[in-house]
């Protein structure tokens, strides 16, 4: 395929009311990207001139599609003066002759799925599904294979509310047929927008070829409520999902499972139920067990929980983390931390156990300090790290200490404890019985 021949122009310019947030509509995340994101990454895919029409926040629409991608056109939409889809189209002004228009609300389309309209032949081609339940969508008026016309819900009237033939959101138009009939749009409708849709019935009332395509909800499903970005989420989960347990990650109860489309794994790894897993994360031969929290980290040859949390820039190599154990920005070779410690900014080397309990007190309020943790050291129970500290290899910690110093030499024992008093029958004498 020739990603020369071919131009996109994504609509995003539109404020999204019915998603009732302050937030841009094409900026909310599904599977951890913004749904703008995942419409460019798969036009990114057939074509090498893609425009992105904005209005609506443009700056952070812009600013944030920058931060992922770095050769996409952007184009102002005049939204005061054209509001709508149709006026969304004004000002662009594709390369090349065949044209393809897609709704920046659709995050589930993926290169294959853009695919079917570059093997049809027409002046417009425009995609359709048949749904049970059309609610929001544009219906649409086919006869003998010919779209004759799009209506909107607001606009239909009780006949064309029937129709089940809905308008998915995305056109194969010819540069010609934009050129001609975007200036020819008027804003006559129940939204006083100007609307693409109404391009088709012009067409074909000077007959053009306007071949409807048949296409799945799940790729082309329209994104207008938060109720919609939930019913996509689940598709697109469900999408991530499978494919890594078709490259042979073992997955127990995935529907209870969240992993964004930004994590890798690698080799043979087992996720537990309830597990989320987000952002830059790289999993290698790994078990991560019930119930735990991943963010931005790189495990290997580990396991990780129940109900373990490890924050950004964990790096964990031959490392065994157990329950309620809360790692951040801290690296771990070859060592055992399995119940209830909090590691952060330390670096933990080879054969050294962390005692249930232990904290690395990394925060004096006002900045982080390092703790570093040398080889074959055993940490005590309940002992408290105070950073800015290093912990020198063959050290023994003893249970309750709390280290407030900066070095602990090799080969030592380290116990900080007040002396253990006992009072002979305190008890008796206390409550006044024997
Ligand atoms: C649109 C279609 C409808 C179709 C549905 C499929 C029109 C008039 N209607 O309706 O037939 O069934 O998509 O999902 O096209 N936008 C702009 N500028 C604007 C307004 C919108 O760029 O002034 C962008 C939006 O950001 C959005 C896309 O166009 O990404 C679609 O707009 P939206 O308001 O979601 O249209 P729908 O009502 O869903
Ligand atoms: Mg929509």
């Amino acid at each position: 395929m020739d990603k020369n021949n071919i131009s996109i122009i994504i609509l995003a310019a539109g404020q999204g009311s019915r998603m009732k947030s302050s937030k841009a509509k094409v900026l909310h995340t599904i599977s951890g990207k913004p749904m703008l994101y995942h419409i460019i990454k798969a036009s990114k895919e057939i074509s090498n001139d893609i425009s992105v029409v904005i209005a609506h926040q443009k700056e952070q629409v812009q600013s944030e599609m920058e931060s992922f991608f770095d050769d996409i056109n952007f184009v102002v939409q005049d939204a005061d003066n054209f509001p709508g889809t149709g006026g969304a189209m004004k000002n662009v002004s594709p390369k090349n002759e065949k044209v393809l228009v897609l709704n920046g609300d659709m995050p589930l389309i993926n290169a294959s799925a853009l695919q079917g309209f570059l093997n049809t032949n027409a002046d417009v081609i425009m995609s359709v599904f048949n749904l049970q339940n059309p609610d929001g969508y544009g219906r649409v008026k086919i006869v003998d294979n010919q779209v004759q016309y799009i209506v909107e819900q607001k606009d239909a009237n009780e006949e064309e509310l029937q129709i089940s033939t809905v308008n998915a959101g995305i056109y194969a138009f010819s540069k010609e047929v934009i050129e001609k009939y975007i200036p020819l749009l008027n804003n006559d409708n129940a939204q006083k927008e100007y609307y693409l849709t109404d391009l088709v019935s012009m067409a074909r009332k000077d007959s053009l070829d306007i071949k409807p395509l048949l296409v799945d909800e799940e790729h082309f499903k329209g994104v207008n409520s938060k109720k919609d970005l939930s019913d996509s989420e689940v598709i697109m989960q469900d999408r991530i999902k499978s494919n890594w347990m078709k490259s042979g990650v073992i997955m127990q109860l995935p529907s209870t499972i969240y992993i964004e489309e930004s994590v890798k794994f690698i080799g043979e790894c087992i996720v537990e139920n309830g597990c989320r897993i987000t952002g830059d994360t790289l999993i290698e031969n790994s078990h991560i067990k019930s119930s735990s929290v991943i963010e931005d980290s790189i495990v290997k040859n580990s396991d990780v929980g129940p109900l373990a949390h490890l924050r950004p820039a964990s790096n964990l190599e031959d490392t065994h983390i157990g329950n309620f154990v809360e790692v951040k920005k801290s690296t771990l070779k070859g060592v055992k931390a399995g119940h209830l410690s909090y590691l952060g900014d330390a670096y933990v080397d080879q054969g050294t156990n962390i005692g249930a309990g232990t904290i690395t007190c990394n925060y004096d309020g006002i900045n982080k300090h390092k703790t570093i943790i040398g080889k074959n050291v055993f940490i005590g129970s309940d002992s408290q790290l105070i950073a800015p500290i290093t912990i020198e290899d063959d050290v023994m910690i003893a249970a309750g200490s709390t280290l407030s110093c900066n070095k602990i030499q090799k080969g030592v024992l380290a116990i900080s404890r007040t002396k253990l008093k006992t009072v002979k029958d305190f008890y008796y004498t206390f409550f006044g019985k024997k």
